[in-house]
């Protein structure tokens, strides 16, 4: 798809997301001629800043957090393009000077009334300003119109319905772009090409042949300054209705007819849909929940979890989610899918594992009298590759068989973030990277009967681990009952 001119207004424009993400991502792509020459920025935010102000915010931004150097040749055509406009989001009369700013850009830079709106703001305004947007007009456009909101997305089901509910009175779903921002990731993206364009794999990508599958994404941050919103929301909500889903909607759905957004969110949906439910008593038996306690992360020592600023000194809020989940399909039947995430674990790390079944009978065998499984390991973050374990005879021995990497490893750095590749897509109107309000409600009727659960329940099922460490013992209890293990980060 071609691009065409727009305009993009940014709700919450000073804030953290715009300033991390949002800025450097445009800056990217303008450096990289992927946006068309006619564009302008429209920056929202409460407070009364000057656009020379707003314009100093975006260059500091880009100082920081591009990963392009910044040229000072081409700057002044960039940064030309920035516009700030101070608004009380939630009183509707105000959007009358937004509507006139947008005009005159529009007529300033002949720009044929594409639109788009991202509320890169509090969650719980979303339905707010897509309201008020209607209601003042500004959606009614000659050209599209694109509304990009991020998660969270409700809280639960019900929360989420209502919302969507709210938001649809203005947007259709083609013109919602909901970002998860694992799907902007090189690897995640990779994960379909990796099993569609090898004939290698999709034969034995099933349960006849695969074990198990590992999906961890551990952290060594805290809860840093988002008590406020994390101690509320907890790991289930913060990874797991979202980045870990997706995880394993793209490994295990089923090769899509075509590759258009439709095609693939059909099958992503399916396995949503097949993913097993757990009832109230079997939550425990699949899903453990952990929070760190003080502990020693890189040679210096960090405080519990309950000892964070703004977090509740008797909060059960947990930090670590571990799961053995199912996919109740043909192709996965009986094949446990273990998730694990967390906070302040050893390693900041995002992997997926895929285990193979052993050999039917072992002819060969390694030091310790057994035979190490075939791994393909999908690295995600820091590192991006993809490496598959495989054994082989050790040069000179006469029987010892020892584990051998084939390794691939994307060291070629600067690729663009997922920020600049999800905003690019979205400029684009190609909705394949993007969260389908279908995706979002299955997941959270996946998660809501976990969280019930754990909501009712004492403190006795909330596993305490040190921090620096995999998580509680509890996490590795789940795999070692099946005679599985977590295989460790590279
Ligand atoms: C966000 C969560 O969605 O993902 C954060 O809200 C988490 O709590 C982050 O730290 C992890 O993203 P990444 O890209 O660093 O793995």
């Amino acid at each position: 798809p071609q691009v065409e001119p727009f305009v993009m207004v940014i709700f919450g424009a000073t804030g953290d997301l715009a300033r991390r993400k949002l800025f450097p991502a445009l800056y990217g792509l303008f450096r990289d001629k992927k946006l068309h020459e006619r564009f302008a920025v429209i920056g929202i935010g409460r407070r009364p800043i000057t656009m020379d102000e707003f314009r100093d915010t975006v260059r500091k931004a880009i100082d920081e957090h591009s990963r392009l150097e910044r040229e000072e040749a081409g700057w002044a055509d960039f940064v030309a393009r920035f516009y700030y406009q101070p608004l009380n989001v939630k009183d509707v009369s105000a959007y009358a000077q937004l509507g006139g700013l947008m005009e005159r850009l529009e007529n300033e830079w002949n720009l044929p009334g594409n639109r788009f709106f991202y509320l890169a703001m509090a969650p719980d305004l979303f339905g707010t300003v897509s309201t008020n947007l209607k209601a003042s007009g500004l959606t009614e456009t000659t050209g599209w119109k694109r509304l990009i909101i991020e998660k969270p997305f409700g809280e639960d089901y019900e929360s989420a319905k209502a919302l969507n509910d709210q938001i649809r009175q203005t947007f259709a779903e083609e013109e919602i772009y909901r970002i998860d921002h694992y799907l902007g990731k090189e690897m995640i993206q990779n994960i379909e090409v990796i099993r569609f364009a090898n004939s290698l794999f999709e034969p034995l990508w099933n349960n006849r042949y695969i074990d198990n599958i590992q999906i961890t994404a551990s952290e060594t941050v805290g809860v840093e300054e988002r008590a406020a919103y994390y101690d509320k929301a907890g790991a289930l909500r913060d990874m797991v209705q979202n980045h870990i889903l997706q995880m394993i909607m793209m490994v295990a759905m089923e090769p899509p007819s075509r590759l258009v957004p439709e095609a693939i969110h059909a099958e992503k949906v399916k396995v949503l849909r097949s993913l097993r439910r757990l009832t109230k008593d079997e939550v425990n038996q699949y899903m453990v929940r952990g929070q760190y306690q003080a502990g020693v992360l890189d040679g210096r020592p960090v405080p519990g979890y309950r000892e964070e600023e703004n977090v509740d000194p008797h909060s059960l809020t947990e930090t670590f989610v571990a799961g053995e989940l199912y996919v109740d399909n043909f192709r996965w039947s009986g094949v446990p899918f273990y998730i694990r995430t967390g906070k302040r674990m050893a390693q900041k790390s995002t992997e997926i594992v895929i285990q193979f079944k052993e050999m039917p009978k072992n002819l060969y065998f390694n030091k310790n009298g057994d035979l190490g499984p075939n791994l393909l390991v999908i690295s995600i973050n820091p590192v991006e590759g993809l490496h598959f374990v495989l054994n082989a005879k050790k040069p000179g021995a006469d029987n010892d068989v020892v584990p051998i990497a084939m390794a691939f490893c994307n060291d070629r750095g600067g690729s663009p973030e997922a920020y600049e590749r999800l905003i690019g897509d979205a400029i684009k109107g190609d909705m394949t990277f993007f969260t389908h309000w279908d995706e979002v409600s299955l997941a959270w009727k996946f998660i809501d009967p976990i969280r019930r659960a754990w909501d009712q329940q004492d403190e006795s099922t909330l596993h305490p681990y040190r921090a620096g460490t995999w998580g509680p013992d509890a996490a590795h209890q789940l795999l070692s009952r099946r005679g599985a293990r977590w295989w460790p980060s590279r």
